[in-house]
């Protein structure tokens, strides 16, 4: 991905590359659930990227640049996959790695992930939040990279998911729709979008009514760091913010995987859980964004999918 889109990247010469063969991801066609809602669906499918979510397009970039700038290594707060994939890519650039996460709130399989490329792992007691200011604050002690979202590289690299959207399709997609936890993502998009011109396709950010307390752990955040952005990107592409209870992003999520064959995680399925009260059109092409791979939220499926 760091070479295909070098130009549109804030990659120089002299950059060395971080690369774990990121992006380049399927959009596939969903048969079935098109032909119940009305509408013409493809599916991201970012969870095949190399540690199984989004989150390696931007830290392909965010590691680059801290290898550029001489950093010794990372630090980020997470709800598991950003720590996922800053463990694996400080692993690759012979950088250390620290991830603070709210103690109890990371899916085991996110938690073996960072473990399995030695980063440390640093509980908090409290929310996303605390876990957020605790790092902020452990980066600037340590002179590590704060590899959060609000890394601009971050968004960058993520920006990524979008141009390849409209190779595949041909063009933009007539709505975008993803899953809403701190609303990087979202910006990342409308970003790439804007990036290509128009038309831009309406951005449908989709969150989870219960923030705090949502099965989709990977979004369970209170206050999106990125709001500002998000009412931006849903403003000027005439697209809307979405709220989705549990129980439809639970029904959403077994429904990918028995009726399409994609297993994603909770999260990623409030994308298409969102759709109903999206405003899309009847016959509409629309684009629902699979974060992240089921394989990490094994504990999810036996609580959930009965
Ligand atoms: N889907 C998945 C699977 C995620 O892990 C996240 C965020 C999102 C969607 C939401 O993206 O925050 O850009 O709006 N995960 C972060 C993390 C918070 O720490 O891994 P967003």
């Amino acid at each position: 991905m760091l070479e295909r889109y070098r130009a549109a990247l804030p990659l120089s010469e002299t950059t060395p590359l971080v690369t774990l063969g990121e992006g380049s991801t399927p959009l596939i066609r969903a048969n079935r659930v098109s032909e119940r809602l009305g509408l013409e669906i493809w599916l991201k499918c970012e969870g095949a990227n190399p540690t199984g979510s989004f989150k390696d397009r931007g830290m392909a970039v965010a590691v680059s640049k801290a290898v550029e700038s001489g950093a010794r290594g990372v630090v980020c707060a997470s709800t598991g996959n950003t720590a996922a994939s800053a463990a694996a890519y400080a692993a690759r650039a012979g950088l250390e790695a620290v991830v603070v996460h709210a103690a109890g709130a990371v899916a085991a399989g996110k938690i073996v992930q960072v473990r399995a490329a030695g980063a440390r792992l640093l509980p908090v007691e409290g929310s996303f939040e605390d876990a957020f200011a605790a790092a902020l604050a452990l980066a600037e002690d340590e002179g590590h990279t704060f590899v959060n979202s609000t890394n601009p590289h971050r968004l960058e690299g993520q920006k990524t998911a979008a141009f390849e959207i409209v190779e595949q399709l041909g063009g933009p997609p007539d709505m975008l729709a993803l899953p809403y936890g701190g609303g990087g993502n979202t910006a990342a998009y409308f970003k790439g979008f804007s990036e290509l011109g128009d038309p831009l396709p309406a951005i449908v950010p989709v969150q989870a009514a219960a923030r705090l307390e949502t099965v989709a752990s990977a979004i369970r955040i209170g206050a999106p760091v990125h709001a500002d952005e998000v009412a931006e990107a849903v403003a000027k592409t005439g697209g809307r913010v979405v709220t989705v209870g549990d129980a439809e992003i639970v029904s959403a999520w077994k429904s990918l995987a028995r009726d399409e064959g994609l297993f994603c995680e909770p999260a990623s399925a409030a994308a298409v859980a969102g759709l109903s009260g999206s405003g899309a059109e009847a016959g509409q092409r629309v684009v629902c964004v699979l974060t992240g791979n089921g394989l990490k939220d094994a504990a999810a499926f036996e609580q959930l999918a009965n």
